[in-house]
């Protein structure tokens, strides 16, 4: 394959994304500006690559190993066709790596961010062609995960679109199209998941561990959203949901939480740390669920209507598809199956109804129906 892929950083996501790059054919140029990261990539890739090779699932591991330049100078970009940034979350960072690169590579090369947050139009608008700037969002960890969102700024050349989403698919991921608003897909229509968990535990309705309970064994997800976010890490989850909030101007529908927000200013960052929502230490004593089946169903209820409606909001206002968006929450985060076909199986008046409860019981614009769930209702409509 002759195109070649250039990827600025080599942390987690970047080493993740070359490594998939690398294993559909491509040469990769690796590049970063630390060279104790680039090492340590270097020998994480050769590690993973040899495992993949004893399993089985790749022939060679030097082959692909081969594909690799790793590389401590931007020039090493010259001949790329494709480059995707996936270095620190900042603006100003990434807009001045954007303009290095730019003063390397030909005309038509593409330029992609991996960024969970940040505008795509505004990276662009720092780019000498901005027309050649889009976002390609992996998800965690990029070898495992099919998801990617391709991410058109305003100024993208409509052009390249088809190009990536073609290019993903070689890649064997499923490519998804997202419009440039905050969070894109995942990271905007999953925040219910966790937002409402835990205002369901701030107001003393359940316990953590009852929450996770419900939402595993009776809502059908794999983790719940106290486990997950430990998992994760509450550094992570906490910025995506505080950056989405101010992108959003505020929006009370993605207000952060202090439950969480104390765990990150405590250092409490969840499972990396030892300690979380839970305490992962030797011995400590798990909280037990208080298996409540009347309980259960109404945390459920409560949470999925508050994700079936940022899913169908995201459709009525054009943020993806309705299969996009399935694709998405089931690929991207793993929901047991999409919010629209979830939304269709009770039908949207069942939704409306818990949503508006939820308004009427505490006045908070949180708790609004999207214009569309409620047109849904009303002429008894399906979403898929
Ligand atoms: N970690 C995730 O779960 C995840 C998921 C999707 C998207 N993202 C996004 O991907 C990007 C990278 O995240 P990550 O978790 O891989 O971060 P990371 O901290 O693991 O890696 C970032 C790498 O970039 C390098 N770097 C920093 N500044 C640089 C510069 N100016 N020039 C060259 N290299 C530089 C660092 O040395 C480091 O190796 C971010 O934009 C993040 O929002 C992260």
């Amino acid at each position: 394959m002759s195109l070649i892929i250039g990827i600025i950083g080599s942390g987690a996501m970047g080493a993740g994304i070359a490594q998939v790059a690398a294993m559909a054919g491509h040469s990769v140029v690796l590049y970063d500006n630390n060279a104790a990261a680039l090492d340590k990539a270097k020998n994480n890739l050769a590690a993973t690559l040899q495992k993949l090779e004893e399993k089985g699932k790749i022939s060679a591991a030097s082959e692909v190993l081969g594909r690799f330049t790793f590389a401590g100078q931007v020039d090493a970009f010259a001949s790329c066709g494709l480059i995707i940034e996936a270095i620190v979350e900042r603006l100003d960072v990434k807009k001045a790596v954007f303009a290095e690169v730019e003063k390397v590579v030909s005309d038509t090369c593409i330029l992609a961010s991996n960024t969970s947050s940040l505008s795509i139009t505004s990276i662009a608008a720092a780019c000498r062609l901005p027309s050649r700037v889009m976002g390609l969002h992996f998800f965690n960890p990029a070898p495992l995960m099919a998801l990617v969102e391709v991410i058109p700024a305003i100024q993208t050349d409509a052009a390249l679109i088809p190009l990536a989403t073609a290019l993903m698919g070689q890649w064997g991921k499923t490519p998804v199209i997202a419009k440039d608003t905050p969070g894109f897909i995942v990271n905007r229509v999953a925040r219910p998941f966790y937002g409402e968990a835990i205002r369901i535990y701030e107001e003393g309705i359940a316990d953590m561990a009852t929450i996770d309970w419900a939402m595993t064994e009776i809502g059908g997800f794999r983790m719940g959203p106290f486990a997950l976010t430990d998992y994760i890490g509450h550094d992570v989850n906490y910025v995506v949901t505080e950056t989405v909030f101010q992108s959003f101007f505020f929006d009370p529908r993605y207000k952060p939480s202090f439950s969480q927000k104390r765990l990150l200013e405590a250092g409490w960052l969840g499972r990396k740390t030892g300690k979380g929502f839970y305490d992962y230490a030797q011995g400590a004593v798990l909280p037990q669920p208080v298996k409540d089946p009347i309980l259960g169903k109404m945390i459920v209820e409560r949470v999925v209507a508050m994700l079936i409606n940022e899913a169908v909001d995201a459709l009525h206002l054009g943020v993806a598809t309705a299969a996009d968006l399935e694709t998405a929450m089931t690929k991207g985060v793993n929901y047991p199956q999409g919010l629209l076909a979830w939304c269709d199986a009770s039908g949207a008046s069942k939704w409306l109804a818990v949503l508006d409860d939820l308004y009427h019981h505490y006045h908070e614009d949180r708790y609004r129906a999207s214009a569309l769930l409620r047109k849904q209702a009303m002429e008894n409509k399906n979403f898929v």
